[in-house]
């Protein structure tokens, strides 16, 4: 929204929440979200033609068109619980709307939703009393994290899908002040739906492609890096999107899958489903082989070690840690009982805490004290990379930030314990330079490089 505020100054944009402490940090100098360059488009907009605020109906009564752009969450219990998509939110926009609105209004999902939840949405506004009328309209966002402002500005497409024409039409003026119209397609409601789950799903299965090779890799000889340059430079496969990390994290791939592979199942395309759900399960696979290969090749055990975890985010430049590898693997490290010290130059140490315990409860969402203990005993927030691995036996490089690739490894080698291991679940660490300096490395998919 704040992109549309700015490349069209001339359209009032309001950004309404429930939720006042969000709308307060959305006005203050310190923004709820890190997104490079998100600051500075927000900054130029605010106060011109973009307010946010918590008048939902005032802000639903005066606009010609609405973005519902609420969560849509795994359902945590209930039907289709762990895959289906939360809807509560959506619905509950909805009926706001069909309650606040007068005259016509174009409601926008731009929430990643379902096939077929427009119906639904279409029904509870045609249920409005106030005698309004809408047509909605799909138009899923396709920006990822920590590149979302040059995405926006310059996406590959802009995708919209409606029955009205004429609804599409003034969308598409909007998008068309600064984006070329041939880069927005039309389609129909459902295949702009679909389509945005089938893109995520497509982009996940290539990482959980090359991260299977990468297993494969690592017990022959070969070095996934290459195989993924080699298949890459194929101009029918490319070369995006091939490279084998510790797992795929984010708030999308995983929950647009189950939710993808709970749609099959419930139009009985069972073989589909377990086509789909095996992109996940592979995910799974690659992060518990990284936490089983740290404790394996330390001896077998990790108990009462210190363990430096550098990168807690899901990937670099964003401060979103939503089902980052970085979680699950401290997971089975503390559980190991090693002791953690986690460092990431974006996630608060208030955000790793409450990850880590959220990742303990059980079926009734309860943490049992011994977990809380790990929690509380075994894990401390580093303020840099050095402090983390002072005195470590280990190094883990879970997320791919920058400044990982300019750190002193000689003067972070000379404060570990030796043998000094080095388990580089993103292989941006010079191996062999590492090898030198008397580290014992190992990579995704390449093999361990031992101390020269
Ligand atoms: C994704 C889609 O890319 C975006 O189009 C959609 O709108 C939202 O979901 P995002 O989750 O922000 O975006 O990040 P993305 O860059 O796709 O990375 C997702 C995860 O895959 C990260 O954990 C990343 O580290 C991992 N990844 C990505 C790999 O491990 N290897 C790759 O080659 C690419």
């Amino acid at each position: 929204m704040a992109m549309i505020a700015k490349q069209c100054p001339d359209i009032p944009v309001t950004v309404v929440d429930l939720n006042q402490s969000r709308i307060d940090q959305w006005n203050s100098d310190v923004l709820p979200v890190y997104e490079p360059g998100l600051k500075e488009i927000v900054e130029e907009a605010r106060g011109r033609n973009l307010t946010f605020s918590t008048d939902v109906d005032e802000a639903i009564r005066g606009s010609n068109m609405i973005f519902i752009s609420v969560n849509t969450p795994t359902k945590t219990h209930g039907m289709g619980a762990g895959r289906a998509a939360n809807l509560e939110f959506v619905e509950k926009c909805a009926r706001r709307i069909a309650e606040c609105s007068q005259g016509h209004k174009i409601v926008v999902e731009k929430s990643t939703l379902p096939v077929r939840t427009a119906e639904a949405v279409k029904r509870i506004l045609k249920s409005s009393s106030s005698g309004a009328t809408f047509d909605v309209l799909s138009n899923p966002e396709f920006l990822a994290e920590g590149t979302a402002v040059s995405d926006l500005l310059a996406p590959d497409r802009v995708l919209i899908g409606g029955e009205s024409s004429e609804a599409i039409e003034q969308l598409a003026k909007v998008y068309e002040r600064w984006i070329p119209r041939q880069k927005i397609l039309t389609t129909n409601l459902w295949s702009s739906e679909l389509s945005k789950l089938t893109a995520n799903a497509f982009l996940a299965q290539r990482v959980s492609s090359i991260n299977s090779i990468s297993a494969l890799c690592e017990v022959t000889g070969a070095d996934v890096d290459e195989v993924a340059r080699a298949i890459g430079t194929d101009s029918r496969i490319g070369p995006k999107f091939l490279k084998a990390s510790v797992g795929f994290g984010g708030s999308c791939f995983q929950k647009d899958i189950l939710n993808l592979v709970y749609l099959c199942e419930h139009f009985g395309l069972d073989d589909v489903a377990r086509y789909w759900e095996q992109v996940v399960l592979m995910n799974d696979y690659q992060k518990k082989r990284f936490s089983i290969r740290i404790v394996r090749t330390m001896f077998h055990t990790v108990s009462d070690k210190q363990i430096a975890i550098w990168g807690f985010a899901f990937k670099k430049d964003t401060n979103d840690t939503r089902e980052s590898a970085s979680i699950y693997v401290c997971r089975d490290l503390l559980e190991e009982g090693a002791r953690l010290v986690i460092y990431d130059p974006r996630v608060s140490e208030k955000q790793i805490r409450a990850d880590l315990l959220h990742v303990f409860k059980d079926n009734s969402l309860e943490v049992s004290a011994r977990h809380r203990r790990l929690i509380e005993n075994n894990i401390t927030v580093a303020s840099d990379a050095y402090q983390a691995a002072h005195n470590a036996h280990a190094i883990a490089v879970m997320t791919e930030w920058e400044e990982f690739k300019q750190i002193d490894m000689k003067r972070v080698h000379l404060n570990m314990h030796r043998p000094a291991f080095l388990f580089d679940g993103r292989n941006i660490l010079d191996a062999n330079a590492l090898a030198q300096i008397g580290f014992e490395v190992h990579g995704i998919g390449r093999s361990s490089k031992a101390p020269m």
